[in-house]
């Protein structure tokens, strides 16, 4: 079995789970899918998703994390003395693959963006021109060199271990990231006309709202809370036996909210100011955000820094991700951790190079049904496998695991004492949360 790390602190522990909730989910992610999606129709159902879907499978995901003690491999087994329930752990290990490879593409993204705004190759565009540059950008083999960039430094980060890797980084990260953002937010609402991108947030249109969005708000709250998957439950085992879950869970449920509602806010306004189509997809802020730099003084210093921290929140983000397959091979092969992370750089080295090149257009192998490898892995992992996941870990905690055992876990170290929030959390994971996750499910993906 794997030596387990551990964090330093109970501070450590949220911010590390931060750190891995709060990334690209939020900054680059969340914008386009409300762009996509009907703007605060959106909105207002993945709020929903989160509070009461995301927020509880954390819950149950750090319980069965902090209670086994060990990580996603012997996790199930450890806790109910058999092996039944160990695909699970496979899936978040498979999973895990699928979604690191296409996250180090978009990691790489920011890198480029980054090297070009500190060497002033996007400085003065307009988002025509963005758009442009976007384009032949991803049609390169570019991504590819970024994309290992954002991979091997991620490893390198892992190498050093849990303690001195993990939680160092996101302790440093997470209060810069915000402050940048305020600042983007200040400059973004000064532009005339930006208040038709703050109806377009905040003014909920029902009418909107069908099958499809619901499904996508579904998927992005499962990505955005890094819930679902094993990533939530492996930090759970690192956790200190102190530690309480219910507020550590709903800190890092409200600091993600917060940061996407903050992207949202610095981005919309900016739209509709220069009359950019909220519908551009994955290259919406990589449109906006340059030009909203420009308008500023020292623009290009501004950009930078911003493309710096958001690379960096998607390291945290990434360093969690591998941390589950690390200490899956660990307990599974018995290697050692520095092996882990070498054959899984192997491993992933060619999957991202996959999933980038099938974005140049030019290899429509890599793209079954005409969907480019990088769609299918984002599609299948947050709108399919990720809800899955959380599926069946509320049955796993709803009805394998007695009740009292997690309620005593939960109860002991926590400031929560009041019997109806344990009531509330049971019914939510045991009847609420199954059935809203298959309606959704076979709605948005149209099975009735
Ligand atoms: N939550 C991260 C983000 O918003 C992505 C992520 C998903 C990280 C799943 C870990 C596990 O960017």
């Amino acid at each position: 079995m794997s030596k387990q790390g551990s964090f330093n602190s109970k501070v450590g522990v949220v911010l590390a789970a931060a750190g891995s909730a709060v990334g690209l989910g939020n900054i680059w992610k969340f914008p386009y899918m409300v762009g996509e999606n009907g703007g605060s129709a959106f909105l207002l159902v993945y709020m929903l998703c989160c509070l009461l879907i995301g927020l509880p499978i954390m819950v149950a995901e750090f319980s069965i994390g902090k209670r086994a003690g060990v990580g996603i491999y012997n996790a199930y087994h450890t806790l109910t003395g058999n092996k039944r329930w160990q695909w699970m752990g496979a899936m978040g290990f498979v999973v895990s693959l699928l979604l690191l490879s296409f996250y180090s593409v978009v990691t790489g993204w920011c890198l480029e963006y980054l090297f070009d705004s500190v060497t002033g190759h996007i400085n003065n565009s307009n988002p025509e021109e963005l758009s442009q540059f976007f384009g032949s950008f991803v049609g390169s083999v570019r991504p590819i060199i970024w994309g290992l960039i954002s991979l091997w430094l991620t490893a390198a980060i892992s190498w050093f271990g849990v303690k001195s890797g993990i939680e160092r980084m996101s302790k440093l990260l997470m209060p810069l990231l915000l402050v940048l953002l305020f600042l983007l937010i200040v400059r973004a609402l000064m532009m005339p006309g930006s208040d038709i991108g703050m109806r377009f947030l905040f003014m909920p249109d029902f009418s909107k709202i069908n099958p499809t969005v619901v499904l996508n708000a579904m998927g992005q709250a499962f990505f955005s809370l890094s819930v679902g998957m094993g990533v939530i439950l492996t930090y759970g085992s690192y956790m200190p036996k102190s530690q309480d879950i219910m507020a550590t869970s709903l800190q890092v449920t409200v600091l993600d909210t917060l940061v996407a509602i903050l992207a949202g806010l610095a981005i919309f306004p900016a739209v509709f100011a220069m009359g950019v189509s909220p519908t551009e997809g994955p290259q919406l802020v990589y449109v906006i955000l340059p030009t909203v730099f420009d308008q500023m003084s020292g623009g290009m210093f501004w950009a930078s820094l911003f493309f710096l921290l958001l690379a960096l929140a998607a390291v945290t983000s990434l360093l969690s991700m591998l941390e589950l397959p690390v200490s899956y091979l660990m307990d599974w092969l018995h290697l050692t951790r520095r092996k882990a992370i070498a054959l899984l750089l192997i491993l992933l080295s060619i999957s991202m190079a996959a999933c980038a090149y099938s974005m140049t257009g030019k290899a429509p192998w890599l793209c079954p049904m005409g969907y480019s490898l990088f769609d299918c892995f984002d599609t299948l992992t947050s709108k399919i496998f990720m809800p899955l996941g959380g599926l069946a870990m509320t049955i796993f905690v709803g009805w394998v695991c007695p009740r009292h055992d997690t309620e005593d876990e939960l109860n002991r170290h926590s400031r929560v004492h009041a019997k109806w929030a344990y009531d509330l959390f049971f019914f939510l994971i045991r009847f609420v949360i199954p059935v809203a996750i298959l309606i959704i499910f076979a709605d948005g993906l149209d099975i009735f």
